[in-house]
């Protein structure tokens, strides 16, 4: 519900109390020009891109500075007036205020003369700068100067290539003293290992005395800088930005699930980064490094074949083989081990428990998990499993009994418990060569798995399953939100969305669902099933499963 509206180049925006006119514009779409500011960062107006002309109310005079302007007859400064400007990321929203941003030439006169001073003294590699192609001087130059350069000495120099830690390198040439960084720093990973040191065209950005840029959220800095100055170690020099697309997803780091934008490039099927997507109910405008870093698993460390007996083999095969070593199943359900995995999505999951419910009728759920790691009171929590809240809502809406750890399957397969076992997901958080040895005795093991972890190691025959970025699924945080993922990648080699490998499994073990579409399976996870009762959470995951494309 807004407080009141303002007019900006006399359109209606909307604003709350206390919001900034810029960020009212931003929450409209509409762009006023800046620098420094940052929807979630404060604002030191610093730059002066964003000066807006507020226009006054009815029968009140306007604000008029004195000045010297160039007269060209006189060859002489003479004194004139001109309209006061003001920042929009400083200036309070007044209900029925009237902005003008882009219609007012003293605006755009000022905006001009920003952006010549801002390139006085940059070096304009262009040519070899990460940012060419998503920089602000580059789009700004274009949209408000597009003067040549007038200044022909030589520009002040700075440090350059000046390695920050691990993942960031500075450019002091490139820098335009925005202070982004720090405030990142200061205000989001609560460490102000960054400051700025001399003046005017002297200053540049410094880290604290004996610190590096390590904390968690170092490649923050990279994130808000809006020029080339910082960037990540991880990306530099490796890809073009105008050759990249970008795939809706979410970090499969913790159980926070940051939206995140996955760049790609589809000539090659790689994926070169993650960035944080905005979303206020989760992560804001933030990632951590390890979540920021964790794009490569999506070609590392894979499973993008089917293994029999840990040799390769073709899909097809391999389920032909699976059916034979899982035949006397149906003998007695009590027999039968499904393991359950936080790392996959609500669909691989409600597949496989689904068919376990319906079909085998086995009741002893467990669910494989990533082990705990560390949580740092930000973003990062302690769980590292993108979906262990789903599988717990998937188990409750089906009317199964909550998963229990892998510990406790290797307990009871020690103790001779069961014939069968069919897993998805391929880490586990307890001891990985016991759960090697004390699987390895049993009559079938059929492993499901994007990545080539103990489950897979250990299953008698293991399913090549597509990683979270090469289908579309669904995952449900730590705060029981659902939330989708795009397919943004095409699978690696045999590797299939691990839903369809259950149903094409359960079909070789004649039992045929009719999934054909992700669809379908949103659909069943709405629908009624027999002898379950609805379950937590159960309307939010499956609403959510049938937003995403099939
Ligand atoms: S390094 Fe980037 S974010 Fe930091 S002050 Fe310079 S331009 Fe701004
Ligand atoms: S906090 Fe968790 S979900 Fe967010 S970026 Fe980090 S690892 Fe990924
Ligand atoms: S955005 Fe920099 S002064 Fe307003």
């Amino acid at each position: 519900m807004a407080d009141g509206t303002i007019k900006i180049d006399g359109r209606s925006v909307p604003f709350k109390k206390g919001e900034t006119v810029i960020h009212a514009a931003y929450k409209a779409g509409i762009e006023i020009p800046h620098y420094c500011w940052h929807p979630g960062l404060s604002a030191p107006a610093n730059c002066r891109m964003c000066l807006v002309e507020i226009e006054p109310p009815p029968g009140r005079p306007k604000m008029m500075l004195d000045v010297l302007s160039w007269d060209a007859a006189k060859n002489d400064y003479v004194p004139t007036k001109k309209t006061k400007l003001i920042p929009a990321c400083q200036q309070a929203c007044a209900d029925g205020m009237s902005v003008l941003s882009d219609t007012s030439q003293e605006v755009a006169d000022a905006r001009q003369a920003v952006q010549e001073l801002l390139l006085l003294n940059h070096p304009v590699d262009c040519p070899i700068c990460d940012q060419a192609g998503e920089c602000s001087l580059q789009d700004y130059w274009l949209e408000h100067d597009r003067t040549p350069k007038r200044m022909h000495g030589e520009p002040v120099h700075k440090p350059k290539a000046e390695v920050f830690g691990e993942t960031i390198v500075y450019d002091g040439e490139r820098c335009i003293m925005c202070t982004r960084c720090i405030r990142v720093m200061k205000e989001v990973a609560h460490d102000p290992v960054l400051d700025m040191r001399q003046r005017g065209n002297r200053n540049e950005i410094v880290l604290a005395p004996g610190r590096e840029l390590d904390n968690n959220y170092s490649l923050m800095t990279e994130h808000v800088c809006p020029v080339g100055a910082l960037t990540s170690s991880h990306f530099r020099f490796k890809a073009r930005v105008w050759f990249l697309r970008s795939g809706r997803s979410v970090c499969q780091g913790c159980a926070t699930g940051c939206n995140a934008w996955l760049d790609f490039d589809p000539r090659d099927n790689t994926p070169y980064r993650y960035r944080p997507r905005d979303n206020e109910a989760v992560n804001g405008h933030w990632m951590c490094d390890q979540g920021m870093l964790s794009y490569p698993d999506a070609h590392e460390g894979r499973l993008v074949g089917a293994l029999v007996g840990g040799e390769d083999s073709v899909l097809v095969d391999a389920i032909a083989q699976a059916k034979k070593q899982l035949k006397g199943h149906a003998a007695d359900p009590k027999r039968i081990a499904i393991v359950l995995s936080a790392e996959h999505s609500c669909e691989d999951n409600f597949a496989l428990a689904y068919v376990a419910k319906v079909y085998l009728r086995a009741a002893d759920l467990f669910v494989a998990k990533k082990p705990d790691g560390a949580a740092d009171g930000i973003l990062m929590v302690a769980d590292k499993n993108p979906n262990g809240a789903g599988v717990t809502q998937i188990a409750a809406r089906l009317g199964l009994a909550a998963p229990r750890s892998t510990a406790a399957l290797v307990e009871a397969a020690a103790a001779g418990k069961y014939d069968y076992v069919v897993s998805l997901g391929s880490q586990v958080d307890g001891d990985a060569e016991k759960l090697k040895s004390e699987l390895a005795g049993v009559k079938g093991f059929v492993a499901i798995a994007a990545h080539d972890g103990p489950l897979a190691q250990a299953a008698h025959i293991a399913l090549p399953a597509a990683a979270w970025c090469e289908t579309a699924g669904t995952y449900v945080n730590a705060k029981g939100l659902a939330q989708s993922v795009d397919k943004v990648l095409a699978p690696r080699g045999d590797a299939h969305p691990g839903w369809q490998l259950v149903v094409s499994l359960a079909r070789a073990l004649g039992y045929d669902l009719g999934w054909k579409r992700r669809a379908d399976v949103a659909a069943a996870m709405s629908g009624p099933v027999e002898g379950a009762e609805a379950g937590h959470g159960e309307t939010a995951m499956a609403a959510a499963a049938a937003e995403v494309q099939p």
